[in-house]
């Protein structure tokens, strides 16, 4: 039959807290050329617990891979075309499994997860001054529910089969990225187990200044440091591909694995963020601002992270970022539809909203996991606030939206202040920014413009660019000229400032009525 002759093409796994894709791109324009979704069960065991099955995610890849592949088919794509898979993923998710029957020992760990909550005060109370930045000086980060080692010492305090493991010497340790790579490239019969810079300095076990796992770090939280998977560039071979050949999927056996990148480092580089002092903010579950600060890592005053952005090739020097991070973004609209059955689906929440086009003095914190940055407070909870009798649920779902707003307003703020430069218009990308309302009181609330780029899969284009650029493939260049043609739709400030800074002050007043909540 007739073939579409087309440049090589590199493939990408993205793999979020909600939803898993495989997504195939030409390299020569960077389009997307077939793709598929499947979406994540998340389980809430307790109160503020959040897991996910390691081996529903692992199934989710193979489905998505399956699916793309016959869709390629059908559009006469060659298979073989695919010349490189890169890696991308919900970071800090934590899973130990054992590496002789290869099955995982306890569902993973979901980075929203609470459970860690008294273990890191307790943590935080034993440093000198209660500093909850006591390892930032090696990590970047402040002790925080939010990263693996805590997840990993509940996993080893907790689940005997984990404990078993570790003292039985076949327990193996990751995130995301290490458990696909390692089931993917041959899982116990020869699997690869190996992380890349950008996923290992979430963990607080890497040293982001040596580039390798600290163990220091490792004594601090008890954790042996033969259970950790080899720290990797974010852009090199891993392994090769074994898939089953009795699937269409069969046909990328074989291809290699030779990007990996945390999701929100791969959206930096996805979205050609290269040059010191380039930022871009992605809405999915959570919503995460990196501004790219070069060769030196800079440490906030402001509550920001500071994290390894990328280091693209094992000779390539190391790129940093500031980082903002908000736990609750998407995650709200399936609250709303899951827990309050207030919209159907998530692209009901737009019209909903638009319907009143005000939260009329309504607000929304959904300080569902704590808050993140810039406040590191474990202990806040959601809350809305400001209700009458006039207020319904189209003032809630517009509350909804408002707050992941005002929440990217307070870590633009924060960001601007560390940086001394402020940035002159905000970069977006992630499955919330369809949401045209959304976008339109994300530009009203910073007063900058906001910029979409028309192809909304940067992550997955960031992982595949690493992949398709790694020695070995070269096939893509990783240069910005290469996608001059990128288009993006531009979303100015409408409102006059004034209001929108009293807007803005009413937020923060919420923000600390849901910090004292337990006082
Ligand atoms: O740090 C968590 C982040 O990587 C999750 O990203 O896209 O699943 O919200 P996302």
């Amino acid at each position: 039959s007739h073939r579409v002759k087309l440049g090589p093409l590199v493939a990408a796994i993205d793999q979020g807290t909600s939803s898993t894709r495989f997504l195939v791109f030409n390299s020569k324009t960077a389009e997307l050329l077939s793709h598929h979704q499947v979406e994540i069960k998340q389980s809430f065991p307790k109160e503020g617990w959040v897991e996910e099955d390691p081996k529903e995610i692992l199934q989710s890849v193979y489905e998505c891979m399956e699916r793309t592949c016959e869709k390629l088919t059908q559009l006469n794509i060659d298979i073989s075309n695919i010349k490189a898979i890169g890696v991308t993923n919900q970071r800090e998710t934590t899973l130990v499994w054992d590496k002789e029957t290869g099955e995982p020992l306890y569902n993973a760990i979901v980075w929203l997860d609470l459970r860690t909550q008294s273990t890191v005060e307790r943590l935080i109370n034993k440093t000198p001054g209660r500093n909850k930045n006591h390892l930032k000086h090696k990590t970047g980060l402040p002790i925080s529910t939010y990263f693996s080692a805590v997840k990993l010492r509940w996993l080893m305090d907790n689940v005997d089969k984990v404990h078993e493991a570790i003292v039985s010497h076949r327990a193996m340790f990751g995130t995301i990225d290490s458990w696909l790579i390692w089931c993917l490239t041959g899982g116990k019969s020869g699997g690869v187990h190996c992380t890349d810079v950008t996923n290992a300095s979430r963990t607080m076990l890497f040293n982001i200044h040596t580039m390798d796992w600290d163990p220091e770090l490792c004594d601090y939280f008890g954790i042996p440091m033969e259970i950790l998977p080899r720290v990797r560039s974010s852009s090199e071979i891993y392994g090769l591909m074994k898939i089953c050949s009795s699937r269409k999927s069969g046909a990328l056996s074989g291809i290699p694995i030779s990007g990996c990148l945390g999701d929100q480092s791969a959206a930096l580089v996805g979205q050609m963020c290269f040059q010191d002092g380039q930022a871009k903010n992605t809405y999915g579950t959570g919503c995460f601002l990196l501004l790219n600060t070069g060769a030196k890592p800079v440490m906030s005053d402001h509550g920001l992270l500071t994290t390894v952005a990328y280091k693209l090739g094992r000779d390539k020097p190391a790129v940093y970022a500031l980082e903002g991070s908000v736990a609750i973004a998407g995650a709200v609209v399936r609250w709303l539809q899951d827990n309050l059955g207030i919209i159907g689906s998530s692209e009901e929440l737009e019209k909903l909203a638009a319907s009143v086009g005000t939260s009329y003095g309504c607000y929304f914190v959904p300080a569902f996991s704590g808050l993140y940055a810039p406040y590191w407070e474990p202990s806040a909870r959601g809350i809305i606030c400001g209700l009458t009798q006039f207020t319904n649920k189209s003032h809630v779902a517009f509350a909804a939206l408002e707050a992941v707003c005002f929440q990217t307003r307070e870590i633009l703020d924060a960001m601007n202040q560390d940086s001394g430069i402020p940035l002159s218009q905000l970069q977006v990308d992630g499955g919330m920014t369809s949401n045209r309302l959304l976008m339109q009181l994300q530009a009203d609330i910073l007063c900058i413009p906001v910029v979409k780029p028309s192809m909304p899969e940067t992550t997955a284009l960031g992982a595949a660019m690493a992949a398709g650029a790694a020695e070995g493939v070269s096939v893509w260049s990783l240069s910005p000229d290469d996608l001059s043609e990128v288009t993006s739709e531009k979303f100015e400030p409408q409102i006059n400032p004034e209001e929108s800074e009293l807007r803005y002050a009413r937020w923060k007043k919420a923000v600390q009525k849901s910090m004292n909540w337990e006082t």
